[in-house]
């Protein structure tokens, strides 16, 4: 006998101990506007509430110390100022009837001394450099050479991010998501191309996932891992990030992950960008085994492929990037198939409140 019931992006799914009336959710994006200080401003408050129909709202990627951050005017969590800043944003979304996740975000060598406290090197696992530039409040520069972390300063990075998490708790999220993905901190050890420690965090697989594991189970101390995601990026080689054996590496720190018994699992999709640089896709599907709990699939969804996936139990809900910047109103536009607004790249990272809080909804 066939049911006629079908689970699709608009059915409502239960993450945790929360009960989300759909399975759209908007994929944490970069916007640098944030103000002084890396402060959260109500321009930001305006934005998120503007998209508070989706299941669930990921934030942008915020800094969980001055040595964590990568780009200007990106938002952080380390500070009393940003956490007043983001309680605006998280109230401003509460209004509005969403649920609002902060994305936790250490960019390891994916930084510039000009970005870092006292000009600082950045750092990373082992002091190798990326290909590339990073983008300083003075234009594109090359990478530099980070500093390799010394074995007693990771525990302190980790308590970064437990003070995050509690920061966070503070400024009135509902959860957080740890960034392990795109080639920053977390990836830089979970992957053999920017990890060549000859100590516990280095080497064998378990090792170099040990500091992922290390910091989901202190995000987990402060907020209960069911309120708890973590995004990882299997296929990514954006940020010269790269793996000798992607499928072993993920596959371990995906299991491991199982275990916490967390929100949700966030794993992208490889894309065309990453398959001309080398990278060996792995789609989403092939992780599911490993993972029967949550998962929101990302990356180059539309309606059709993630109603799909989701009837398949290929993943539980979809995350929405590109899309969910240029429409507001996307669980709307979705279900009605509505036209889509085009979004605009130039406004992308940085600006003001075009291309930001000023793409139209439905009328
Ligand atoms: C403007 C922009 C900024 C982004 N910033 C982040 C970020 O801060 N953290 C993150 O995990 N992913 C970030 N991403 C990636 C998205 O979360 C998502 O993985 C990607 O856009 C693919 O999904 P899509 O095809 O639905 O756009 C960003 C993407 C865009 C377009």
């Amino acid at each position: 006998m066939t049911s006629t019931i079908t689970t699709d992006l608009f059915s409502p799914v239960q993450l945790g101990s929360y009960t989300l009336p759909n399975r759209i959710v908007m994929a944490p994006m970069t916007r640098n506007r944030s103000g002084e200080g890396n402060v959260p401003t109500p321009l930001n408050a305006t934005y998120y509430a503007q998209r508070a129909t989706a299941g669930l709202i990921v934030t942008e990627g915020t800094q969980i110390s001055p040595q964590g951050m990568g780009y200007p005017a990106t938002p952080g969590i380390h500070s009393l100022e940003q956490i007043a800043g983001w309680r605006q944003v998280t109230d401003a979304v509460h209004s509005a009837g969403g649920k609002i996740f902060l994305q936790l975000w250490h960019v390891g060598r994916i930084s510039h001394p000009s970005l870092q406290p006292d000009g600082a090197l950045p750092v990373a696992p082992s002091a190798i450099a990326p290909a590339g530039n990073a983008m300083t409040y003075t234009g594109y520069q090359p990478f530099v050479t980070p500093r390799a972390l010394e074995l007693d300063e990771i525990s302190g990075i980790v308590d970064q991010f437990r003070q995050g998490a509690k920061n966070a708790l503070a400024a009135g999220f509902d959860g957080v998501e740890i960034h392990g993905a795109f080639g920053y901190l977390i990836d830089q050890f979970l992957q053999d191309g920017t990890n060549q420690r000859s100590d516990r965090y280095g080497g064998s697989v378990e090792n170099r996932a040990r500091f992922l594991l290390e910091v989901t189970d202190a995000v987990c101390s402060v907020w209960g891992a069911e309120r708890v995601g973590v995004k990882l990026s299997p296929s990514n080689t954006f940020n010269d990030i790269r793996d000798s054996d992607p499928q072993t590496t993920f596959g371990y720190a995906i299991a491991a992950l199982k275990s916490f018994g967390l929100g949700y699992l966030h794993l992208m999709e490889p894309t065309p960008a990453d398959i001309r640089h080398g990278g060996k896709p792995i789609p989403v599907v092939e992780f599911r085994p490993l993972y029967p709990g949550e998962l929101i699939a990302n990356g180059g969804y539309d309606k059709e492929k993630g109603n799909a996936a989701i009837a398949n139990g290929d993943a539980d809900l979809i995350s929405f990037g590109a899309l969910f910047l240029a429409n507001p109103d996307l669980p709307k536009r979705l279900r009605l198939d509505a036209p889509l607004n085009e979004g605009d790249r130039n406004t992308y990272y940085g600006g003001d409140e075009i291309g930001y809080t000023d793409y139209p909804f439905l009328p």
